[in-house]
C-alpha cells in the first residue's frame, strides 16, 4: 500500500487532517486501534470555538451541526453566590461558541471521509512507523483481518491522542522536550436526562470546589464538579451528586435542575506541551503533542487548529516542493498552543479550590474574579480566548 500522508489516529486531528487534505487533492490513509463504535460513542467535551464552527461549515460538515448544535453568545463566571456574565459576542465583534459534542463531530467526519472514498481503517494493531528521517517513511500495522500491512508514505502524521505512540518516536532529550504540569484535582462528570439548569454555561467557583453547568440538548445536560483525583465513581450515589451540585451552584439567580443520571465518570487532567512537534517526516497534531485542562474548553479546538496549519503546509509542499511552511510547523502552531495552555491553566487556577489554599488564597481568588468580570479589559481577555484565537 502507498499513500501521500499516513495518519495514525482517527480522532479530531487525524480525521480532520484527512478531510482537509482530500479537499486539496492529497491522498491519505487513517489507521486507528479502536473500533468505529468506540470512537463514535466515547463521551468527551463539547465546546466548538467560532473558527472551528466556521471551518466545519466551509468544508461541508455543517448539516447536523446546524440542526443539533446550540450557539452560545455568553458564559457566566459564578462566585460569591452570583452569576457574572461574559458577553462573548459583544466583546469579540460578534463571535460565539457552539455546544456540539466531540463524538458528534467524529461521527460527521467518519461519515464524510467514507462518503468521499477515504480510507479509514479501524481495529488495527502492532502499529510501527519507521524511516522517519528519510524521504519515504513507512507505517507497518496488522489490519482488522489480522493481515500484516506496510503503508509507504511521503509523510506521517501522529494524531493518536494523549495515549500516543507517535510522540515517543521523537527521541527524548537530544530532540524532544516535554513541558508538564500536574493539577491536584480531577472532574466528576455526569450526563443527566433533565431540563437545562441555565440558559448559558456556568463556571462556578465555590469554597467546596469548582462546578460547571453545561448542556447537550433541551433534554440532556452535562454537569461537572471538581473532585479528588483518587476518588471513585462508586463513592458517589445520585443523591450525593445532586447535593454537591446544589451546594456549589444554587442561589438567587441559579438552581440545578435534577433528572435521571445515565453516565458518570472521573476525568483526570494535566497540562503538557511537546517540543518540537515534528521530527524528519513525522508531524504531531492534537493531544499527541499537547494536552490542556478542560476548564478553557480548548482540547478539540487546538487539534483542529494544528491540522489546518499542517494541511496548508503539506499543500504548499505538493504545489511547489517548498518545505518552508512544513519547516515552520512547530513554531507556527506552538504560539497558539502556549496561549491556549496559559488560558486553560489560568481559568483552572482562578476557579478551582486548591487543597492547600489558605484564607488569603481564597480571598485573592475572589478579587481576581471581580477584576476579570468587573472590568472591560478583564472580560474581553476571557471572551477573546474563549471564542478562540485565529488559526495562525
Ligand atoms: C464542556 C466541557 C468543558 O471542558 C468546558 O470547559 C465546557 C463545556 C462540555 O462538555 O460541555
Amino acid at each position: 500500500m502507498h499513500t501521500q500522508v499516513g495518519i495514525v489516529g482517527a480522532g479530531p486531528a487525524g480525521l480532520m487532517l484527512s478531510h482537509l487534505l482530500h479537499l486539496q487533492g492529497i491522498e491519505s490513509v487513517v489507521i486507528d486501534k479502536r473500533s468505529r463504535t468506540d470512537i463514535e460513542e466515547t463521551i468527551k467535551a463539547g465546546i466548538l470555538e467560532h473558527g472551528t464552527v466556521e471551518l466545519l461549515h466551509q468544508t461541508g460538515l455543517g448539516d447536523r451541526l446546524t440542526r443539533d448544535g446550540s450557539e452560545h453568545h455568553g458564559i457566566y463566571l459564578r462566585f460569591n453566590g452570583r452569576n457574572h456574565r461574559i458577553d462573548l459576542s459583544g466583546l469579540t465583534g460578534g463571535k460565539t461558541v457552539t455546544v456540539y459534542a466531540q463524538h458528534e463531530v467524529l461521527i460527521d467526519l467518519i461519515a464524510k471521509r467514507l462518503e468521499d472514498g477515504g480510507q479509514v481503517l479501524f481495529e488495527v494493531d502492532d502499529v510501527a512507523a519507521e524511516d522517519l528521517t528519510g524521504d519515504s517513511p513507512t507505517v507497518r500495522f496488522t489490519d482488522a483481518d489480522g493481515t500484516a500491512q506496510v503503508l509507504g508514505c511521503d509523510f506521517v502524521a501522529g494524531c493518536d491522542g494523549s495515549r500516543t505512540y507517535t510522540r515517543f518516536l521523537i527521541p527524548e532529550g537530544e530532540v524532544r522536550k516535554d513541558y508538564f504540569h500536574q493539577y491536584p484535582f480531577a472532574w466528576f462528570g455526569i450526563l443527566a436526562e433533565a431540563p437545562p439548569s441555565s440558559d448559558e454555561l456556568i463556571y462556578s467557583r465555590h469554597e467546596r470546589g469548582f462546578a460547571l453547568i453545561s448542556t447537550r440538548s433541551p433534554t440532556v445536560q452535562r454537569l461537572y464538579f471538581q473532585c479528588d483525583p483518587a476518588d471513585s465513581v462508586d463513592n458517589w450515589s445520585d443523591d450525593r451528586i445532586w447535593d454537591e451540585l446544589h451546594a456549589r451552584v444554587d442561589g438567587e439567580d441559579a438552581s440545578i435542575a435534577e433528572g435521571r443520571i445515565f453516565q458518570k465518570g472521573i476525568l483526570h487532567f494535566r497540562s503538557l506541551v511537546v517540543e518540537p512537534m515534528q521530527y524528519g517526516r513525522l508531524y504531531l497534531a492534537g493531544d499527541a503533542a499537547h494536552t490542556v485542562p478542560p476548564t478553557g474548553a480548548k482540547g478539540m479546538n487546538l487539534a483542529i487548529a494544528d491540522v489546518v496549519v499542517l494541511s496548508r503546509a503539506l499543500d504548499a509542499f505538493y504545489e511547489s516542493k517548498s518545505t518552508e511552511a512544513l519547516d515552520a510547523y512547530t513554531s507556527t502552531v506552538l504560539r497558539r498552543v502556549w496561549r491556549a495552555q496559559q488560558f486553560s491553566y489560568w481559568m483552572t487556577s482562578m476557579l478551582h479550590r486548591f487543597p492547600d489554599a489558605n484564607d488569603f488564597a481564597l480571598r485573592r481568588q475572589v478579587a481576581e474574579l471581580e477584576g476579570v468580570t468587573g472590568t472591560a479589559a478583564g472580560a474581553a481577555y476571557v471572551a477573546e480566548n474563549y471564542v478562540g484565537l485565529p488559526f495562525s
